[in-house]
């Protein structure tokens, strides 16, 4: 979603703010531009042909002040006057902005400016140029009238800079005699950051810094060190998705070592009578969050999945005697973030499974449990997904008072490459449905996902036993059923379906490390703990997704209309 960079300093800061955007670029955008100053004059460069080509246009330009912004369209389609930096009215601020300003209808009514676009941004930005006051009052003053959520850098010709946030995450981090702003702190430069809590805000003016509270009184902050979250392998395949596939092992490794001697669970403080867990979360980190409910249901403590966008606003009857664990490879997924606060808000336990680690999410909660994961950047999520159903595992265990395995995840994982011919065929099929019971459904579902964010196939995940209640309607030479079985439990009766499906000329295809489907067409898991399969047969199915992606000559890392942390309720 929206990234913001800024650059105030001596040197020149234009390559320098085009180059944090293309650090943002895995986070989905659909436009981008920076806005800078030249001869006492706002300048704006704007495309919607991506960094690469921002950079092409911005190569010969210099300044000492920059702001930039790659833009996730919400409010106005894609273009270039509804790409960001916008210009006021007066022509003498530029403003980049992430987040969504709720009111700004009857803020635009209400305003005497000239508009040059169709976004919600440009009104709060003339609503703070109508103020009156130095440049920090206006925004300050402006704050307080908009609804919503915001990061914003406002800009003005004689290089002033504010800054300043609500729910959505914007950091500072000061380089020498440069000052570096970024709405992620993998754009920023440095050793340390400052961080703006809610309605607070910064002011640069003759490149010193200072903040302030929504009050305009002046506070003080401290730096904090910016942690490193580290990729384990350089980009040796094609495209990240697959890079990160062929992580998995290694992030599960981590994340075992780093789990080892107990410190860091034990260092997470539990309800004084913990009775139940609930795990919240979005997409595929909500598929983790269903598996880990069932891991702690294993080892006998009540558990329940939830998603965050439904759990705020559904009648959950909070409790003291309950864990809340957030799970967000970003940290920084904004209906799981509302979650958070909403539970924190009633004073209860809250716990954050996150792969960043200076996320949003992990300042909200009391306690962090961080997944190993290492940067994740392709935007259908991989490698994060199977070290938080990992995470979760090695937890449960840890609840129970067992102890952690060793070296199961040491052993071969079934890093499966289908062959071209049998890719061509599923991918030449109008429906695509995945099927499994128990575990199995939870994969079927993550794999579902994982085929139609990046290939765009229209398919869908039912648990086995579901399709005759319905579903088998829809059963017929134009369906592939891909049926995951790793759970000795649910054979039989999935051998039952499968002969459903072929009655009706429905093509299938069983994943599973058993022997029992020799009447299928296969793909052969290598066998596992049962309470691990899940991981072994997500493995095959990314790939899938991946191989069919690639067949449709798509690029996996850019999947339409998607971004890879979704800042927007
Ligand atoms: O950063 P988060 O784990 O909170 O993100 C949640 C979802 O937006 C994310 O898992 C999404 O579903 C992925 N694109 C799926 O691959």
């Amino acid at each position: 979603m929206c990234g913001i960079c800024g650059y105030i300093g001596k040197n020149n800061g234009v390559g320098k703010v085009v180059e944090g955007l293309k650090i943002l670029e895995y986070r989905g955008y659909d436009s981008c531009g920076i806005a800078y100053i030249e001869n006492n004059k706002l300048k704006l460069v704007k495309t919607i042909e991506g960094v690469d080509e921002l950079y092409n246009l911005t190569c010969d330009k210099s300044s000492n002040f920059v702001i930039g912004h790659t833009r996730w369209a919400t409010h106005g389609g894609v273009s270039e006057k509804n790409a960001h930096p916008h210009i006021s009215s007066s022509k003498k601020l530029a403003m980049v902005h992430n987040g969504i300003i709720e009111n700004y209808r009857e803020l635009k009514d209400k305003l005497d400016a000239n508009y040059y676009s169709e976004t919600d941004s440009e009104v709060f930005l003339n609503l703070i140029d109508s103020k009156s006051g130095d440049l920090l009052t206006k925004v300050i003053d402006a704050s307080k009238e908009v609804k919503g959520t915001f990061a914003i850098i406002i800009l003005s010709e004689d290089g002033e800079i504010v800054l300043g946030k609500r729910e959505s995450p914007l950091y500072l981090s000061n380089v020498g005699d440069e000052l570096y702003i970024a709405s992620d702190i993998l754009a920023l430069s440095g050793e340390n950051f400052y961080t703006l809590k809610d309605d607070e805000f910064a002011r640069i003016k003759n490149f010193e810094i200072s903040f302030y509270n929504k009050n305009k009184e002046k506070i003080h902050k401290k730096q904090e060190k910016i942690k490193k979250n580290e990729a384990f392998l350089e980009n040796f395949y094609k495209t990240h998705m697959e890079n990160e596939i062929f992580e998995t092992k290694n992030v599960l490794l981590k994340t075992l070592k780093e789990y080892e001697n107990e410190a860091i669970f034990s260092k997470i403080k539990l309800p004084k009578n913990l009775k139940s867990i609930s795990l919240i979360a979005c997409g595929t980190a909500y598929h983790a969050s269903l598996m880990g409910a069932e891991y702690f249901k294993e080892v006998g403590i009540d558990a329940r999945a939830y998603l965050a966008s439904e759990f705020r606003y559904g009648r959950e009857l909070l409790n003291k005697n309950t864990l809340y664990i957030f799970v967000s490879q970003s940290g920084e997924t904004a209906d799981t973030i509302a979650a958070a606060k909403l539970v924190k808000s009633h004073k209860l336990n809250t716990l954050a499974l996150t792969n960043t680690p200076n996320s949003l999410l992990n300042r909200i909660c009391k306690n962090v449990l961080p997944t190993f994961a290492g940067r994740e950047i392709a935007v259908a999520s991989t490698k994060a997904y199977s070290c938080q159903v990992w995470s979760l595992y090695l937890f449960s265990l840890y609840l129970a008072g067992k102890k952690l395995p060793s070296e199961r995840a040491n052993s071969n994982f079934p890093f499966i490459n289908f062959d071209e011919k049998f890719i061509k065929e599923i991918a030449s099929y109008k429906k695509v449905f995945f099927i499994g019971r128990d575990l199995d459904y939870i994969t079927a579902m993550e794999a579902s996902l994982k085929l139609k964010e990046i290939t765009y196939i229209n398919c869908f995940a039912i648990a086995s036993g579901e399709l005759k209640h319905g579903t088998l309607a829809l059963i017929d030479k134009d369906a592939v059923v891909i049926a995951i079985c790793t759970q000795e439990k649910i054979k039989t009766k999935l051998l039952s379906n499968l002969e459903e499906i072929k009655a009706r000329g429905g093509k299938v295809i069983v994943v599973s490390q058993f022997d029992d489907f020799k009447d299928f067409s296969c793909v052969k898991l290598s066998k596992f703990d049962e309470l691990f399969m899940p991981i072994v047969s997500v493995i095959p199915m990314q790939f899938l997704a991946l191989k069919i992606c690639e067949l449709f000559g798509y690029n996996p890392d850019k999947p339409r209309n998607l971004a890879k942390s979704v800042t927007v309720e």
